[in-house]
């Protein structure tokens, strides 16, 4: 559990500081500091003018709200545009059908095999869509029912989304890389009507089973009624008569026409739910609504990523995360643009296989998160050399804290050196990006998400909920409602109230510690969760990674603390080097001056564990649980793992703590 009563010390100290590019200020949405700064005072002081006005520019509504706000976040109680419909899929396609766009290309879909290429114009996109939302007509799907889906990166995933959409259904997409187990959870929190799933995925060259999962986690899911099956690997599966079927028969049926009507939906009738864990084993189902959502989807990817017309816009996330929901999907099909979506993985065949692909389609924006970055960085600039990456404008990070040294790598390897870094700092629960830069707009300081987003009321408190001081930290919290926030845990409203609005009243707490610097610029120091405290002094976890890894044969570190009878805690570091690097006892020494000499002697690891492997979820997310209880040589119950990408990092990290002893 959190203990919150030491000051959050933060000690990063990184001074540099990059201007946004010249060129591309004139066409940019904002296009310099003072515009920035201009809109947001606007939206402070009149922030439902602000909003209405932004809702009215980028959203078709059917017809208009009555009230743009009613809140009060104590409650907590939100509504936005209330009175008003809409519907998310007629923004996505129909209206684009009618201004001239019906051939341009929606989606770009690259599968893993770099033959397996397709292209949706938004003529294309519509017609599928269409068809697979009188599929699920046909199976008894009405406006507000729940349609679970598990499929991998393939085009219907966003096309049962969109169809979703636009019959009023709520989509509940579960991440094809969790387990049967988590599958059945979730179902079962939501209780679908419909499941759909694939036979298999593909993965790093390797066919990965998918429906025996869903058949197993379906034996005790009582509210699916069927189970739309895509054929995508040719993997010989088993159907459930009178349950199952394949998604290609039915959307062939001669039954089953290209035309759909758009169900008119309330502003606040809900979009979707996405699962998201909690401080608690049960996780979390997100909820998020039609007009608000969609507002902020498109608000933010026109600001943050400057989405035009002729940008292909390369969001890497799965769509089974909330950043592969906007912003590769909502945000990008709103707005008209053309979005990729891959169905691989950055490492296969080979390192290169990004910027291969930036090289193919002409990317211009491109969007990642840390994680990969440090991964690729092991590789070093090779991989990189003889690429066209000159397509590129814009480069994203999400997900994490982005050191400086992956930042510096980004930006010199793969922008040159010229092109501006978003670092986006948001949450599922937020719907799209809440603090960041605007690229041609804010000067960057790798390492900080800088500033919040015009409409974002951020602030940092302390334990007495005061505000805090520059560079003090605290708890980040977010002190007025807006569009893209959720607006509730499905099923438990006491859940969404407690985890959300209790500690700090009328304030949405983020869960995430940070600081804001003299310039007003915001440095996230992780979950609170993943704060230690050492001798009195709270430490951000982040940040002692972020020391380790900027040593030049450090790929990847993770921190926690561990029981200490003196300290309180004392500070554990796993720690991974770069490929063809000894694992010396020479090295550790190094590595503790190393982080002295970076932070200074409080931060210094008491224990540094070379390790081979990090125990990881899918989205990236290194599970600090399970380092924590290896620290401290607790071996006995690591609790659910069945969301790791290789569990088997588990034993290995095990096995070489003992024999350290
Ligand atoms: C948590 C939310 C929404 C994107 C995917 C993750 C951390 C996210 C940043 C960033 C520092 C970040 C926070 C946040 N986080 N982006 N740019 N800098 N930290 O969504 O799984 O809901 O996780 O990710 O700790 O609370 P999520």
């Amino acid at each position: 559990m959190i203990d919150v009563d030491d000051k959050i010390t933060s000690l990063l100290s990184e001074k540099r500081v990059f201007e946004p590019p010249q060129a591309g200020r004139e066409t940019a949405a904002v296009g310099d500091l003072e515009s920035y700064e201009r809109e947001y005072r606007r939206s402070m002081d009149d922030p439902e003018g602000y909003w209405a006005e932004r809702a009215r520019e980028l959203v078709s509504w059917f017809t208009p709200w009555d009230r743009v706000l009613d809140a009060d976040l104590s409650k907590p109680e939100v509504r936005w545009f209330d009175g008003a419909t809409l519907n998310v899929s007629y923004n996505c396609l129909d209206r684009h059908l009618a201004s001239g766009k019906r051939d341009k290309t929606a989606i770009i879909w690259q599968g893993e095999p770099d033959e397996e290429v397709r292209r949706f114009s938004y003529g294309q996109l519509h017609e599928e869509v269409c068809r697979c939302a009188n599929v699920l007509k046909k199976m008894g799907v009405k406006k507000g029912d729940r349609v679970a889906v598990y499929l991998p990166m393939i085009p219907e995933l966003a096309i049962t989304l969109l169809a979703c959409a636009r019959i009023g259904a709520i989509h509940s997409v579960v991440f094809a890389g969790f387990s049967a187990v988590s599958l059945q959870n979730r179902i079962q929190d939501c209780e679908a009507r419909i499941l759909v799933t694939a036979d298999a995925v593909l993965r790093a060259g390797k066919i990965i089973p998918l429906k025996p999962n869903a058949d197993e986690a379906l034996e005790q899911c009582e509210s699916i009624e069927h189970c739309l099956v895509v054929r995508r690997a040719g993997y010989e599966i088993g159907m459930q008569l009178g349950r199952d079927s394949w998604w290609h028969e039915e959307m062939e049926d001669d039954a089953i026409t290209a035309v759909c009507e758009p169900e008119p939906m309330a502003a606040e009738d809900i979009l979707f739910i996405l699962y998201t864990s909690g401080s608690t084993g049960k996780p979390k189902g997100v909820v998020h609504t039609t007009g608000g959502y969609l507002t902020y989807a498109l608000h933010t990817t026109q600001w943050v990523f400057d989405l035009k017309d002729d940008d292909v816009h390369w969001c890497t996330a799965d769509i089974g995360w909330i950043t592969g929901h906007t912003y590769i999907l909502y945000g990008p099909l709103g707005l008209g643009g053309t979005t990729v979506m891959f169905e691989g993985v950055p490492s296969y065949p080979g390192p290169d296989r990004f910027w291969q692909l930036v090289e193919k389609f002409k990317a211009t924006i491109f969007y990642t998160a840390p994680t990969v970055i440090r991964a690729l960085m092991r590789h070093g600039d090779e991989p990189l050399k003889n690429r066209d990456l000159s397509s590129l404008r814009i480069l994203g990070s999400v997900g994490e804290p982005i050191n400086p040294e992956a930042w510096m790598w980004y930006h010199l390897n793969v922008g040159g050196g010229r092109l501006p870094i978003v670092d986006t700092w948001w949450q599922t629960e937020t719907g799209g990006v809440m603090i960041s830069p605007l690229p041609y707009a804010t000067p960057l300081k790798p390492g900080s998400a800088t500033r919040p987003l015009p409409g974002i009321d951020a602030a940092i408190l302390n334990e007495e909920g005061q505000l805090a001081g520059a560079n003090e930290g605290g708890h980040l919290v977010i002190r007025r409602p807006w569009p893209g926030m959720l607006r509730g845990v499905f099923g438990d409203p006491e859940r969404y109230r407690t985890t959300y609005f209790e500690e700090f009243p009328g304030f949405y707490d983020a869960g995430d510690g940070a600081r804001c610097d003299e310039d007003g610029y915001f440095w996230i120091m992780g979950r609170l969760d993943d704060v230690i405290n050492v001798s009195g002094h709270r430490l951000g976890t982040a940040e002692i990674e972020s020391a380790l890894v900027s040593h030049p044969r450090v790929s990847e570190a993770a921190v926690v603390g561990m029981p200490h009878p003196i300290k309180g805690q004392a500070i554990y570091a796993f720690v991974t080097l770069n490929d063809g690097v000894d694992e010396t006892p020479e090295l550790l020494t190094e590595l503790r001056v190393h982080v002295r000499t970076e932070i200074g002697p409080i931060a210094s690891p008491d224990s540094i564990q070379y390790a081979p492997g990090l125990p990881k979820t899918r989205s990236g997310k290194i599970m600090r649980r399970i380092l924590r209880k290896i620290a401290a040589e607790d071996f006995a119950d690591f609790g659910d793992i069945s969301t790791l990408a290789d569990p088997g990092v588990v034993d290995d990290l095990i096995a070489a703590k003992q024999s350290l002893n």
